[in-house]
């Protein structure tokens, strides 16, 4: 049984959390796609862990996780994130294998990030400015440089020298900057190789024997639905498919060997960075969203835009995803809320949409068409089972699953792994 499990929404639905508390139950975690822009918190007794590269099992004792070869690596930060998992305790030696074939992020990645933000004139998306598109620019260019090459001076050399003359050519002559050295480069980047080495492998025969024998495997999703390139608001999105099209693609583990596909949501929303968002709140309630959500990027500390549940975005989301499972997130959050809105249709210039509109132009003058929810006061953060959770939050829940066609399997009512519950089947067959 292998399942994978990511973001419905834009980001930051808590699959961290969620990937931590299923991993129990796995064999192997694999991440399938995007880089460090990630930040996936588990909280374990209190004590906060934010991962934005190595896969969310890791927190737990004899985990294989694996980086499969759809992620985009910035060694140098991956060599701080070991530094910082070591620090705290957690063993990583046998445990993290990393694809031959996964991308390498390098500094010009990370300077042409920022400068097409902040110097182009194409509009500002909002990246985190970790160099993640243009490595996957390089990547699908075919010029882009791979783990394994950071083992192999003379082919890490000819690389950089061929990415180097146009590179130095944009970032001299287009933006007046600095050229980068090549030799300096070359000798850092081949120090990376050196101290990664021991975990650099062919990670398909690896994958292979988890998918076939009895172990289970997760897939790990970064970003989310809305996010992804081909199905989000582009081009306000990543340069990855975040959907569960990517397990595949980002890892070689064909589609016929996952079983399930868990979607993390939200129980309201957020976004970070530009784009539109229909059912962005920008009055107190969505203050009180942030505040009681402490909803500020897990990466880069922006305060994240807040807003009602969006089931237009859900349905489609489970549409693109083939959802089989919903894990409904932050459902705490909402206690106190008087009335709860779910957005139900958009309406466009006196047209009503209940399907996703492709058309961003549509999206941005999209006005939400809200069903109302009665909320509840009651503190759920201790609930241990659906059934003591409040008539209004059951109601809530039984909403989204019928707007959304999918069964909500696993609910969370606080950041702890023990603030969460099974409520369906996950990994029996
Ligand atoms: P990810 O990127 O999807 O892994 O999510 P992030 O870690 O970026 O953001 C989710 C935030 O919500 C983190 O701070 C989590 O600790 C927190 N969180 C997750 N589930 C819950 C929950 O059920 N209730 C509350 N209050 N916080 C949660
Ligand atoms: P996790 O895995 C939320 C957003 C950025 C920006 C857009 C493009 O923690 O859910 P990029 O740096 O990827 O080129 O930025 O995508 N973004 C995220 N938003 N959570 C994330 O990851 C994100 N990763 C990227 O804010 O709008
Ligand atoms: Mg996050």
């Amino acid at each position: 049984m292998n399942l994978v499990v990511l973001g419905v929404q834009w980001g930051d639905e808590g699959k961290g959390k969620i990937i931590d508390f299923l991993a129990e139950g796995a064999g192997a975690v694999v991440r399938y796609q995007g880089g460090n822009n990630a930040g996936h918190t588990v909280v374990i007794a209190g004590r906060k862990f934010v991962l934005h590269l190595i896969p969310s099992g890791i927190l737990h004792k004899g985990k294989a996780c694996i980086i499969g070869n759809g992620v985009v690596i910035d060694p140098k930060y991956l060599l701080e994130e070991i530094a910082y998992l070591r620090k705290n305790g957690i063993n990583i030696k046998n445990y993290l294998t990393i694809s031959e074939n996964a991308s390498v992020i390098l500094p010009y990645h990370k300077l042409l990030d920022t400068l097409s933000e902040t110097k182009s004139k194409k509009g500002k998306i909002g990246t985190t400015s970790r160099g993640i598109g243009p490595a996957y620019v390089d990547k699908v260019g075919r010029l882009g440089i791979r783990m394994v090459d950071l083992l192999n001076k003379k082919v890490l050399a000819e690389k950089l020298e061929n990415n180097l003359a146009l590179k130095n050519f944009i970032i001299t002559r287009y933006y007046g900057e600095k050229a980068y050295s090549k030799e300096q480069l070359l000798k850092e980047y081949l120090g990376y190789g050196r101290s990664l080495k021991k975990y650099i492998k062919n990670t398909f025969p690896v994958l292979f024997q988890q998918v076939k024998g009895e172990k289970r495997v997760l897939f790990e999703g970064a970003q989310g639905t809305m996010l992804d390139i081909d199905f989000g608001t582009y081009p306000y999105v990543t340069s990855s498919n975040a959907t569960a099209g990517g397990a595949s693609t980002g890892t070689g583990v064909g589609p016929g060997a996952i079983d399930r596909v868990i979607g993390v949501t939200k129980a309201y929303t957020t976004r970070v960075g530009e784009g539109p968002f229909p059912t962005e709140l920008t009055d107190s309630t969505g203050e009180f969203l942030r505040k009681q959500g402490n909803e500020f990027g897990a990466t880069t500390g922006r305060p994240r835009r807040c807003g009602w549940f969006d089931a237009v975005v859900s349905k489609y989301s489970a549409m693109v995803n083939g959802l089989t499972g919903l894990a409904i997130t932050k459902l705490d959050v909402l206690t106190g809320i008087k009335e709860i809105k779910i957005c139900v249709a958009y309406k466009v210039g006196g047209k009503t949409y209940k399907d996703f509109p492709a058309d961003m132009e549509k999206l941005a003058k999209a006005k939400p068409v809200y069903k109302i929810m009665k909320g509840w006061s009651e503190d759920i953060t201790g609930v241990k089972k659906y059934s003591g959770l409040p008539k209004n939050t059951r109601l809530y829940i039984k909403e989204l699953e019928k707007l959304t066609g999918v069964k909500a399997v696993i609910l969370s009512v606080g950041p702890d792994r023990s603030q969460t519950f099974i409520q369906g089947k996950i990994w029996e067959k």
